[in-house]
């Protein structure tokens, strides 16, 4: 019997493959399947990859995905490390000019933190690392001082984990809501944050030490600020000290997030009580776009 298939090139299954998708109802949907598989198929093509090298490809995010439960995300992390994350924020929200910039969210945060009065402390453990007092004022793009902003912060402990990577810490350690008042200001105590390495014990992990990558993210305190009628934004404060800042593995570092931690000696007014170490200081305002002032 005559075989009627007929040899199929690269461009002709490219082609079937995007046509494949030419009936979906949806318009956005039908657009971003069909640009992934040229793109996809661009890339095959490109660097001309092996049966082997997909095969092992397939093996790798088939354990990326084994790896996720509920408390690691390890196909965000593979984003985050291949710097798609950043590449998504920096398309979907651009910063209008004078707003504070985002970064990655990470996946460390937990909804639903302690609310807190204004001028308390997150630390709920003895032993989470040196105080630090953190102040600032969320203001609109105008200038103005935003009341009733809600500011959602968390970081790591000094054993470089975060209270939701660690049993050991209460659930609410290092972690808060605070709510400024009407002159737009926030003031906090916490920690001064360490540099990390993002879990490193998985595909991720070994993907960054095979290509000769580090996995530390430099000192950070992330802090996510929302209020009615601006646009929310979710960002971190960088310690300046730290020696990772031009090599984020999550290239989440932008300039104007760098702050410094200010030391302070145990006898300058505002020490907290009872400590007897250098404690630090960290004043860093956030600005906030007005919602309808959209960029892009
Ligand atoms: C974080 O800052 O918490 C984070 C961000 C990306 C990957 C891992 C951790
Ligand atoms: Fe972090």
């Amino acid at each position: 019997m005559a075989d009627d298939r007929r040899p199929v090139g690269p461009g002709e299954i490219t082609r079937a493959a995007r046509a494949s998708f030419a009936g979906a109802p949806d318009e956005r949907q039908r657009f971003l399947l069909q640009r992934l598989v040229e793109c996809l198929h661009g890339y095959a093509s490109d660097v001309g990859l092996t049966r082997a090298e997909w095969e092992a490809a397939v093996a790798f995010l088939t354990e990326t995905g084994q790896t996720c439960s509920e408390r690691r995300q390890e196909f965000i992390l593979l984003s985050d490390t291949l710097g798609l994350s950043m590449l998504v924020d920096a398309l979907d929200h651009p910063s209008p000019t004078g707003a504070t910039e985002s970064t990655v969210l990470g996946p460390f945060h937990v909804a639903g933190a302690p609310l807190r009065p204004m001028g308390s402390s997150t630390v709920e453990q003895d032993g989470s690392g040196e105080p630090a007092w953190v102040t600032g004022t969320v203001r609109g793009t105008d200038g103005r001082p935003v009341a009733g902003a809600l500011l959602d912060v968390w970081q790591n402990a000094a054993n470089r984990l975060y209270a939701v990577q660690d049993a050991a810490q209460p659930p609410g350690n290092l972690r808060g809501r605070f709510r400024t008042g009407t002159d737009g200001t926030f003031a906090f105590w916490s920690v001064r944050p360490v540099d990390y390495p993002i879990p490193d014990d998985g595909p991720v992990g070994r993907l960054l030490a095979a290509t000769g990558r580090h996995p530390w993210r430099p000192a950070h305190l992330h802090v996510m600020v929302s209020a009615p009628g601006y646009r929310p934004v979710a960002t971190h404060f960088f310690d300046r000290a730290s020696p990772y800042l031009d090599s984020d593995a999550v290239f989440g570092v932008k300039p104007s997030l760098v702050a410094d931690f200010v030391p302070h000696a145990p006898a300058e007014p505002g020490a907290p009580p009872g400590w007897e170490g250098t404690w630090y200081s960290l004043e860093k305002d956030v600005v906030l776009a007005p919602l309808g002032d959209e960029v892009g």
